[in-house]
């Protein structure tokens, strides 16, 4: 994957300095000086963060690290959301906004903290009615509604251990992880509204809980009064109801830190989806420094991030770290193009947006749309914009300076991962920004770019983006499969291998190259090729297939599948039509090639793993490299 690294990108260094006013009365500071006062004492640099939360028991040591399982805050106790609700209730601020949604159509609704946390209590003790306790697994497979944050946070409040299963996935990939994670309820909307049209979650929920005997109970939220949702008595309940027919108070669940707190699923380089691991402290503690550190959110602030709570993003970035910090974030269903492609600055001029965080994704399709969309509205309430999700090329990252942030507002480029829980790279707010460079480690944080035997390269050299000291909210463990989780720390000695290609220039700065594993970023969407490739030989006509992501300039990525159809089965577009209503059927349509091309046979090594690299190469006209394992 040498061949898509352009080097002049390191060496013609162009810095931009905006907001360097922000520092002064910035919650990090200055970077350099932030940055040494961890490394000189790690432990009373988290230590400290930790003191400005609520523990109903504080911890007897910061962290104990026996490689490569790390504790943090050892036996304190807590609950993540007596620090996201409670805290704030308390300290004179029940009435301050916690939240603004904003459906198609022009609906609202505020919740204060007040409301979010009276509404989450008493959902709370519905689940509770229903026999959840600590420890039980539920689903939650909704759209970007109240509810759903609602439904998380209730679950938090008992120790339930959340699985949030984003609601663009397909009754296959549902019943996976529903299998995988054991799950007691899975809780869903009738429909999701996009782009004016609803679209039926509770059928493919209806489809996935079949063979999934773990399930006891479907909690329904009915968005849709015609036609109304039938209710299976047995099984099925709705969600207001029982809600509504449940306590008010509900006392928050004593957790130890490291209880589980949530569980989300990623793609691996495997066919089945990993679970990973998040418990509660130390992915607290993370959530809200890096919201402080990276957002500097003040309490005046409006913050928005356009991510779904059903990704990593929106675990930490929607709803734990803001609501942690005690922010006002708006929350929209609300797609970037519809009814027409000014609709996200519409927002954001209304509702005086002044944090914004997005993906390169999306600013590329703005991008390509052209700037009068943006110009027809005024951002200057904008005073941060981030991005998250895949490198934001050079191209992107002025685009969204010039014509976003008005060449006024530092860009936040924050990579990290659903593994790490947190953000861990960026440019810290006023400190130059260099477009295509996310930046260096967060204080906090020992990231370094470095060879197989885990030695550094030089600058400029190409390398595997590793971190080197455990962090708070690292994830703990692949559900039910440790040993995935402890191949991402013995891959390279001593080091955490995040599965990244990556540079660093003379200044430090690291540019992400892109994935150097079998998992394709399409839009944002972690995507692997295995799933997918499983998901075609499941289809009859199907005997072998191969997937390969293909350099797009708006989604980042597309999706081409080699298909090897069985003996006797003609290639048609009929076919391919088939194959593509079939992926979108088991994987949801974010999942679905883009391109199909029939083959005789796959590129293979002796020991029959597909060469998957060999594919791409030749699909983009370069030197597949060494080919010296490939089976003639
Ligand atoms: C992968 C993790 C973390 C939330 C969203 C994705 C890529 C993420 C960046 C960035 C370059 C990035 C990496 C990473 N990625 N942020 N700022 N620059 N690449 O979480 O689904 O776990 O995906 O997304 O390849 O490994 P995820």
């Amino acid at each position: 994957m040498t061949e898509d690294f352009d080097v002049r990108l390191v060496e013609n260094a162009k810095y931009y300095t905006p907001g360097a006013e922000y520092k002064r009365d910035s919650w990090i500071g200055d970077y350099q000086k932030a940055y040494d006062r961890f490394l000189a004492d790690p432990v009373a640099f988290w230590n400290n963060v930790a003191q400005d939360l609520e523990w109903i028991r504080p911890w007897d040591s910061v962290r104990e690290w026996n490689y490569p399982y790390a504790k943090w805050f050892v036996n304190a106790k807590l609950n993540i959301t007596a620090n996201c609700l409670d805290r704030h209730v308390k300290n004179n601020r029940r009435n301050k906004v916690a939240l603004i949604w904003r459906g198609e159509g022009g609906a609202e609704r505020v919740y204060t903290y007040q409301r979010l946390l009276s509404e989450v209590m008493r959902f709370a003790n519905a689940l509770k009615k229903l026999g959840v306790t600590k420890g039980d697994v539920v689903c939650i497979y909704m759209p970007m509604i109240p509810e759903q944050i609602i439904a998380m946070l209730a679950c938090a409040r008992i120790g339930a251990v959340h699985s949030v299963v984003f609601a663009g996935f397909g009754a296959t990939a549902l019943n996976m992880r529903i299998r995988d994670a054991e799950a007691k309820i899975v809780i869903t909307s009738d429909i999701s509204i996009r782009r004016g049209k609803a679209i039926p979650l509770i059928t493919i929920v209806q489809e996935a809980i079949d063979n999934a005997p773990s399930v006891e109970h479907v909690i329904i939220h009915s968005r849709r009064r015609e036609p109304p949702v039938v209710i299976h008595p047995d099984f099925e309940l709705d969600f207001y109801e029982i809600m509504n027919n449940a306590e008010r108070e509900c006392p928050p669940e004593v957790m130890d830190a490291e209880d589980p707190l949530f569980i989300l699923y990623t793609s691996g380089s495997t066919g089945t989806p990993k679970g990973v691991v998040h418990t509660c402290a130390g992915y607290m503690v993370g959530a809200y420094y890096t919201t402080k550190a990276v957002f500097d959110i003040k309490d005046e602030d409006i913050y928005w991030c356009t991510a779904d709570p059903g990704w990593i993003t929106g675990h930490s970035y929607i709803i734990y770290g803001p609501l942690a910090a005690g922010a006002t974030i708006f929350l929209t269903e609300i797609t970037a193009d519809f009814p027409d492609p000014g609709i996200w600055w519409k927002l954001i001029e209304e509702q005086k947006i002044n944090i914004f965080y997005t993906a390169p994704t999306a600013i590329r399709m703005f991008m390509k749309l052209g700037t009068q969309w943006p110009q027809k509205y005024d951002l200057s309430s904008l005073r941060i914009i981030g991005s998250v999700g895949e490198p934001l090329n050079p191209e992107a990252f002025e685009w969204y300076y010039k014509e976003i942030g008005k060449e006024r507002c530092p860009i936040v480029d924050t990579w990290w991962q659903t593994e790490t829980g947190m953000q861990m790279i960026t440019t810290i707010i006023g400190e130059r920004m260099r477009p295509g460079f996310a930046g260096k480690a967060i204080p906090g944080v020992v990231a370094d770019v470095v060879d197989k035997t885990g030695t550094p390269v030089p600058a400029g050299t190409m390398g595997f983006l590793v971190i080197k000291e455990p962090w708070p909210a690292m994830f703990r463990t692949v559900y039910k499969n440790d040993e995935r989780y402890r191949n991402y720390w013995y891959t390279i000695k001593d080091c955490y291998m995040a599965g990244d290609l990556a540079v660093k220039g003379n200044d430090g700065y690291i540019m992400v190259l892109g994935r150097s594993d079998d998992i394709i970023i399409v839009s944002g969407h972690n995507i692997g090729t295995a799933e997918v490739e499983s998901a075609l030989v499941s289809h009859h006509a199907v005997a072998e297939s191969a997937v390969i992501g293909k350099p797009e300039p708006i989604k980042g990525n597309s999706i081409k599948a080699f298909v090897i159809l069985k003996l006797g089965v003609k290639p048609s577009e009929k076919l391919t039509q088939d194959l593509i209503s079939h992926v979108r059927k088991t994987l949801g349509p974010i999942a679905v090639p883009h391109e199909i091309e029939y083959v005789d046979k796959l590129p293979k090594t002796r020991s029959g793993k597909i060469m998957r690299r060999v594919l791409k190469a030749k699909e983009m006209g370069i030197d597949p490299g060494d080919v010296s394992t490939l089976d003639e």
